[in-house]
Order: C-alpha cells, then structure tokens, then sequence
C-alpha cells in the first residue's frame, strides 16, 4: 500500500518544519506548503525525497486549493494529513496613536489590517473545506485534520488582539466542526502552544524570555503522536505548556438552560435547518 499522504502549511519554519519531520519519522510522504519559496526549498532539499516544496499562500483561496489539488495528485490520488499551522502576529496595531490614523481620498478611516486573521483563521477553514474533499476522495476515506492555534486563543495576547481573535475563532471552529466529521472519520483537533523559540516571536524577544517559560517542541510532538494514536479523538483543543499537553474543555455552562440548549436542543436546530430550502447568500 501506498505511503499516507501529509501538507503541512508554514513548513519552511518553526513548528510546521519540526511537524514535517516528524511525520516522516511516522511514514509519511509530506507536502511543504509555504510563502517564502528560500526557506520552503531548503527545507525540502533537507527533509529529502519524501517531500515536496508547493509554494502557497494559504490567505489566498486559489492558491491553497491549487496546493490541495497538487498535493493529491503527488500523492498517487490520496490525502491523509492536513496540518493548518501556517501564522503571522498581527500587522497593524489596534491601539496605534492617533498621528498614525489615516483617512482615504474620500474622508473614510481606512481599514484596519487583518492580515493575520486572513492566514490564522479563514486560510484554517477553507483548509478543513478542501481536505475534506479530497479526503473523501482518497482510499478509506479518512483523515486528520490539526490546526495551529495558539494558548491565546484559551487566554489572550493583549499586544495582538486581531491575533488573539483568530485564535480563539480556530478552538470555536474545531469545536464546532470535529463531532460532526468524526462521524464520516476526518478527526479534527487544534494544538495551542504557549512560547515555542521560533521565527515568529520578534527577535529582540528571545534573550529577554526566561529559559523556564520556554515549552519545547517535542511537547508539539506529543499532541500530534496522541492526535494520530486517536482515530475518535477530535473537537479537542491540546494547550502545550512546557512538557506536558492538556485537553481542554469548553467553558462550563452557566446554567442547566444553557446546557440544554448546547447538548440537546440539535434535533430541533436540524429539524429547522431542513425547512430552509437554501442558505441565503450573503445580502439575501
Ligand atoms: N511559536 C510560538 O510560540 C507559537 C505559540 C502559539 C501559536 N503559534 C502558532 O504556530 C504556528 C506556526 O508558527 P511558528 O511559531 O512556527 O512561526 P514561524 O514564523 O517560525 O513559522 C511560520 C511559517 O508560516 C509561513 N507563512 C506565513 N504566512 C503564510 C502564508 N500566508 N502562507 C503560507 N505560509 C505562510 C512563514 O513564512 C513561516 O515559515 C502559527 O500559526 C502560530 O500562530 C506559535
């Protein structure tokens, strides 16, 4: 039988190369999905010949579905991985000063970048849309889906709030999402790591960060061993804190009508679903 088949995405760095490796170690064939085409070549001229180099913007839907497309064909027709790591801080702060603010020709303020709410979040979902198609379309039919998400999407990151918001949207996601595709056996399952010594974290960072708030990638390792051992496990949220990983849970209900509403009420929500001929489009 043919190798399984992995993309991971933001794999010329950091903990998306450190997760290509280690998929190797499990057998895996793995597609480099990364923007900067130096950094995404190196690591597939390192990784070796069970590795592809694609360079993706995964902000940009055409480029990453053309990834998925390409990946499934080197892959002999088959997609069994998807890791959705790929992440930037935030580009734009909220809180800039007010000779910073800007108007356009029209006296308009001009918008805020999200950028990283672009690559964190939406590029996480239309990810989970496209493996999942292709999934089905691979032999057996299954596959795991796992996205970075961060320890600010649990907590918050004051210096990034764009970020911190798409992080928290990737646990809601995942949540919401993995019980039901558990069910056709796509698992789906986020990581949230607190500080990893990567490229993401601003130079000037590293030397001031006490050496005991350092979590190791070999705890990311952990998560993703328990991810693939598991084929029920999903909807988890793992933090990754120095060795050890954690399952986290929703937050408790407030109250028992809360908690009918979360745990009982999806018979009358599909029953109600299904009289809506069609979802309206946005505007509609
Ligand atoms: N390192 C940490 O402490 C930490 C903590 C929590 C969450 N995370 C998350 O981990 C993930 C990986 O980050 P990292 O720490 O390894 O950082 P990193 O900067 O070392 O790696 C991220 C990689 O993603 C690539 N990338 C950025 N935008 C892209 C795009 N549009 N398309 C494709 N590739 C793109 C970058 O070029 C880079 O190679 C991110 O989602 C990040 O938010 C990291």
């Amino acid at each position: 039988m043919s190798k399984p088949v992995a993309i991971v995405t933001g794999a010329g760095s950091g903990i998306g190369l450190a997760t290509a490796r280690h998929l190797l170690t499990h057998s895996y064939r793995v597609v480099l999905a990364e923007l900067n085409p130096l950094t995404g070549l190196a690591a597939s001229t390192s990784l070796g010949p069970d590795t592809l180099f694609i360079q993706c913007d995964v902000s940009s839907y055409p480029s990453q579905a053309l990834l998925f497309k390409r990946a499934y064909e080197w892959g002999g027709n088959r997609l069994d991985f998807f890791h959705a790591n790929a992440g930037i801080d935030d580009r734009q702060l909220l809180y800039d000063s007010m000779d910073k603010e800007e108007v356009d020709e029209e006296g308009l303020v001009k918008p805020l970048n999200t950028n990283s709410m672009q690559v964190n979040l939406e590029a996480v979902v239309q990810g989970l849309w496209l493996f999942k198609y292709y999934v089905r379309r691979s032999p057996g039919g299954r596959g795991k889906f796992v996205a970075t998400a961060s320890a600010a999407g649990l907590y918050c990151m004051t210096q990034n709030p764009q970020y911190t918001a798409s992080k928290y949207g990737v646990i809601g996601f995942v949540r919401a999402s993995g019980p039901v595709f558990a069910k056709e056996g796509i698992t789906v399952n986020a990581i949230c790591p607190a500080f990893i010594p990567t490229n993401l974290c601003p130079p000037e960072i590293l030397p001031l960060w006490p050496k005991e708030h350092i979590t190791p990638m070999t705890t990311a390792f952990k998560a993703i061993d328990a991810i693939l051992a598991d084929d029920n496990m999903t909807g988890e949220t793992i933090e990754l804190s120095q060795e050890n990983i954690y399952f986290r849970k929703m937050a408790d209900w407030a109250n028992e009508s809360q908690r009918w509403i979360g745990e009982e009420s999806q018979g009358i929500w599909d029953l109600g679903y299904q009289k809506v001929p069609e979802r309206p489009t946005f505007g509609a």
